[in-house]
């Protein structure tokens, strides 16, 4: 699908791949271009510098999800291409507090089940839609000092293949995102598993996701060694795991709970 003459719906657009690839919508000749953020004031400057439709959302909470959706048809029509793309990172593991692990759900896994629940029923109508989203590399692998994050991205990509296998057939084309690093907020800065092949522009990947669209291509991977790393850890996956342990001491040279 190429967005021209589409409506599109742009999440986390207030900075980073979001706001990249809301500006790539409305330069491909998109139709209306709506994005959707928490931080409303650098939104504003988004949706200004592309004539698109700020709608201030916490994505974490179905009823905003509904609100934004609503907000993007009374101004252009049916929603033909959602990029579920918010996200967030918290360093920690398993100790981190059940508030914690409950917003990485929110934000990173029942958004999209919200986003599914809200636009399935009038896309498989149209026999048309493009449910994009943003999981990690980690949602493929593992981030080394995140495991709430690499749990819910995992779960992200789950869902994307469910919703795949199926609305596949009946029009409905699913893509999930799973970049490493990428320069944009959420990038520290600091070498991570995630750095380690490179960090890439939040411009060159909106580029690399039209070109997937356009192709229809399920997962884009936008660094190309994430594809050889899931092939090893799916051929071996005790290999794959002694690996990344070797990987974690070198990074943050203690071999104990807590990095
Ligand atoms: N930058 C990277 O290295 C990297 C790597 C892999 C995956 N990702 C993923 O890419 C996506 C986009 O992040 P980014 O790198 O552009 O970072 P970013 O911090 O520049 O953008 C993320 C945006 O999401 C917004 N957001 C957070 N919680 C929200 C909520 N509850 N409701 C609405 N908006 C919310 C933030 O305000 C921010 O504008 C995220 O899902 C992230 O997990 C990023």
């Amino acid at each position: 699908m190429h967005p021209a003459g589409k409506v599109c719906v742009v999440t986390g657009a207030a900075s980073g791949i979001g706001a990249a690839t809301a500006r790539a919508f409305a330069a491909a000749g998109a139709r209306g271009v709506v994005v959707a953020d928490t931080n409303a004031e650098a939104l504003a400057r988004v949706a200004q510098e592309i004539g698109g439709l700020a709608v201030p959302t916490d994505v974490g909470r179905e009823d905003a999800i509904q609100a934004l959706i609503r907000a993007a048809e009374e101004a252009y029509g049916p929603v033909d291409v959602f990029f579920s793309n918010a996200g967030l990172s918290r360093k920690g593991h398993e100790e981190i507090g059940n508030d914690e692990w409950d917003l990485m759900w929110r934000v990173h896994v029942m958004t999209h089940v919200y986003v599914a629940r809200a636009l399935l029923p009038g896309m498989l109508a149209r026999g048309s839609g493009y449910l994009l989203s943003t999981a990690s590399a980690a949602g493929l692998l593992a981030s080394l000092s995140s495991t709430p994050y690499t749990v819910t991205k995992h779960a992200a990509v789950a869902l994307a293949e469910s919703l795949a296998i199926q609305y596949g057939d009946r029009g409905i084309r699913v893509s999930v995102l799973c970049p490493q690093a990428v320069r944009t907020g959420m990038f520290s800065g600091q070498t991570s598993t995630a750095s380690m092949d490179g960090v890439m522009e939040a411009d060159d990947v909106a580029r690399m996701i039209l070109e997937a669209m356009e192709a229809e291509r399920f997962l884009i991977l936008p660094h190309g060694t994430v594809h050889e790393y899931m092939q090893r850890k799916a051929a071996d996956p005790d290999r794959w795991l002694a690996g990344m342990r070797r990987l974690r001491q070198k990074l943050f040279s203690r071999p104990a709970a807590g990095a």
